[in-house]
């Protein structure tokens, strides 16, 4: 490697250990107990509106702790994975619990490139008019075309004595779900018929080759959906080229620099996985019911799009650009709070301290925003507002930055346009998905909250011709 691109990746793996050892001085080393033990069902937590402190699960995969702002990934430090692994051994340790050797990276690596080549779901997505759809409805429709040409679950009943029947409704109204028998009962299960756990893949068609192929398969059809909204042709992956630089190849049609594949490697390390977040439960979700894992995945991306989701990445570009420059910070803010508006970018359910995330990505776009006028624009505007929001709102109502308020700054200095953000964001958290569906699936019981009813009862049905007071 050249000097100039040495010394640049130096930098950029001590603007990482620079935020470690920020966060490290901030945060004491405590986990919190009553989120980090084994669950016994029934559990007691408070819950607010949103299922906010609600525990769904038990997991392995990944950890947030809020209050002092850590993201730990199979009992890896965020900060740590970032300065030292690749995306790919990433997917790997957050689907399978550990950091594969050699050889099982190479395996790995091997699969992702056999499985970038998506050649009929690439035809059928010609067949639609990509260029003027939601880029995010392109990915979910590719994640089904994919299913079309993977998928063989509509082939197969999933075996039926491997599944536990929680219908709720079927459950008389007076009757309480007794969780703690549900769960001894799984347990068991679990002893019995080991090799259902170990394969997991026993529900539909929910295996790890499917996962593979989805983590290998997001990626070119997010290049794809690039290069037919430029009105070209997609281009294949290159077998030669990481997941990062596979990503950015496909959709500029360029082979990256290393410094620029390097950092689009972190954006996907940082966004991999994110606990019992809205589009990872949405998988969860779907998964629960044993469909499959392709219509999981493709309900995460759904979940994910929304703007007070992994949307709000590009919400916070529009609204740098309203902003305007950092001399119009305060008179934007004070109007914007006036009307009550969000502020995107900000705040977060679980972290009530400086998201981990942002610590990295806000210096890696100041560092990539030296040279570039328009990117430092959004990247000065950008900083002057977090001071300003963290002013008003840090210290009282626990807002800060976001994993979204700096990563498109960074995404935008990498020549990429705002509608891929979402995307890209989808093509990280894919890994995470799987992962927890796969470990899930394991112990799987079907999501079926209750709603408190407040409604009327004994309504008596009315005719049509005694309805009154409606509009003709
Ligand atoms: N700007 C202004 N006020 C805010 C913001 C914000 N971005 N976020 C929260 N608040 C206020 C909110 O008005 C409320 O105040 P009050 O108690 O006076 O009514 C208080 O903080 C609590 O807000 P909440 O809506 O109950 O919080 P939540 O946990 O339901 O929502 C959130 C979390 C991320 C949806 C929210 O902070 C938000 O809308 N942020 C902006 C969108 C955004 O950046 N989303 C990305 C989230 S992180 C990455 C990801 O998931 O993709």
């Amino acid at each position: 490697m050249p000097e100039k691109r040495r010394k640049t990746i130096k930098e950029i793996n001590e603007i990482i250990m620079k935020a470690a050892e920020k966060a490290r001085r901030e945060t004491d080393s405590e986990p919190e107990p009553e989120v980090t033990q084994p669950l016994k069902w029934p559990v007691n937590c408070i819950v607010g509106p949103g299922l906010e402190g609600a525990i769904a699960c038990e997991s392995k995969v990944g950890y947030v702790n809020g209050a002092k702002g850590w993201l730990i990934y199979r009992g890896y430090d965020i900060f740590s994975l970032c300065a030292n692994s690749t995306f790919e051994e990433v997917s790997y340790l957050l689907l399978h619990g550990e950091l594969p050797d050699k050889k099982q990276l190479k395996e790995f690596g091997d699969k992702l490139v056999q499985y970038r080549l998506i050649p009929n779901t690439s035809r059928l997505l010609m067949g639609f008019s990509v260029e003027s759809m939601n880029t995010m409805a392109a990915l979910r429709l590719g994640t089904d075309l994919m299913r079309q040409e993977f998928a063989h679950v509509d082939k197969e009943d999933p075996d039926m004595s491997k599944v536990i029947s929680a219908d709720e409704d079927s459950i008389p109204m007076e009757t309480k779900p007794k969780g703690e028998e549900h769960a001894i009962y799984e347990f068991k299960r679990k002893k019995e018929k080991p090799e259902t756990v170990g394969s997991g893949m026993s529900a539909g068609n929910a295996d790890y080759e499917t996962c593979y192929r989805l983590i290998a398969g997001v990626g070119t059809l997010t290049g794809m959906i690039a290069r037919l909204r430029q009105g070209k042709f997609p281009i294949a992956p290159n077998p030669d080229l990481s997941h990062a630089a596979n990503l950015l190849y496909m959709m500029t049609g360029k082979v990256p620099d290393p410094v620029a594949e390097r950092i689009m490697d972190i954006c996907l390390i940082l966004h991999a996985d994110h606990g019992m977040n809205a589009s990872t439960f949405a998988s969860l979700v779907v998964a629960s019911t044993l469909s499959d894992m392709y219509f999981s995945v493709g309900s995460g991306i759904a979940a994910l799009n929304g703007p007070l989701h992994g949307g709000a990445n590009e919400y916070v570009l529009r609204m740098l650009n309203e902003v305007g420059s950092a001399d119009n910070v305060k008179t934007w803010y004070e109007e914007a709070r006036k009307a009550k508006k969000r502020i995107m970018g900000f705040g977060h359910r679980v972290y009530k301290a400086y998201d981990p995330r942002a610590r990295v990505l806000g210096p890696l776009a100041k560092y990539l925003a030296r040279h570039n006028e328009e990117a430092w624009r959004y990247y000065a505007t950008a900083e002057a507002l977090e001071k300003k929001v963290v002013a008003e709102l840090g210290m009282g109502k626990k807002i800060f930055p976001n994993v979204d308020f700096y990563s498109g700054i960074v995404y935008s200095s990498l020549g990429i346009p705002p509608e891929f953000f979402t995307p890209i964001f989808a093509v990280s958290r894919v890994s995470g998905w799987t992962a927890r569906v796969m470990e899930y699936l394991q112990n799987n019981r079907i999501f079926r909250p209750r709603a408190m009813y407040t409604g009327q009862f004994n309504m008596e049905y009315m005719p049509m011709e005694n309805r009154t007071g409606r509009e003709e």
